[in-house]
């Protein structure tokens, strides 16, 4: 028997390639009218939103300026264990900075909201969220976010640079990982 491959493991595609190219140009034209004559500092989560944010930097038509966080993910697990760690911080100053911070997924919102106090210390001139995917069923902590790309069911999601265990990052698409695999 042939082994399986990396796709047999996905239930069903939630996001084709096309849609989230679709709704990836139209974040990148809302945030090119909202930020035109201001400088933005992007600041991206590493690694879940690493192509995220290469496909959107390419439809921001506005100087933009890069920085990127590594947070700790939740390892072979589907759900936050409720303490998020920040591995490695970014180096730009911020104060007095437009920072808009660039996510792949929020579930319970913990991640964001530790990152978000962590910035706020440093007095930036305004903060504000891009998340290409939204669980907001699934919210324990109250969160402004500015931009999201899509609402989805409380379904565990792979693919587009989500994982499971570091794995299913390189799917272009957004899928349903199959709930026996992690059961
Ligand atoms: P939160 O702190 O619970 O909001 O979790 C946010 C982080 O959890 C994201 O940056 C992802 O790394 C991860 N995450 C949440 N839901 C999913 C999912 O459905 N698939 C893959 N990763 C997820
Ligand atoms: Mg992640």
């Amino acid at each position: 028997m042939a082994p399986m491959g990396m796709r047999d493991d996905i239930a069903s595609v939630l996001l084709s390639e096309e849609q989230i190219a679709t709704r990836v140009a139209e974040l990148g034209a809302a945030i090119t009218r909202d930020y035109s004559g201001r400088d933005l500092l992007i600041l991206f989560v590493l690694k879940g939103a690493l192509i995220f944010v290469a496909d959107l930097i390419r439809k921001i038509d506005i100087q933009v300026r890069l920085d990127f966080m590594v947070v700790s993910s939740y390892g072979a697990r589907t759900e936050t264990s409720g303490s998020v760690r920040i591995v490695t911080d970014m180096r730009s100053d911020v104060r007095g900075q437009h920072v808009l911070i660039v996510e792949d997924i929020i579930d319970s919102g913990l991640t964001l909201t530790e990152i978000i106090a962590h910035l706020r210390v440093r007095e930036p001139a305004s903060i504000e969220v891009c998340t290409l995917l939204n669980k907001p069923s699934r919210r324990q902590v109250e969160l402004n976010v500015r931009y999201a790309g899509f609402d989805i069911p409380d379904q565990f999601v792979v693919g587009y640079c989500l994982d499971f265990d570091e794995r299913y990052r390189n799917l272009p698409y957004i899928g349903v990982l199959r709930p026996e695999l992690y059961a």
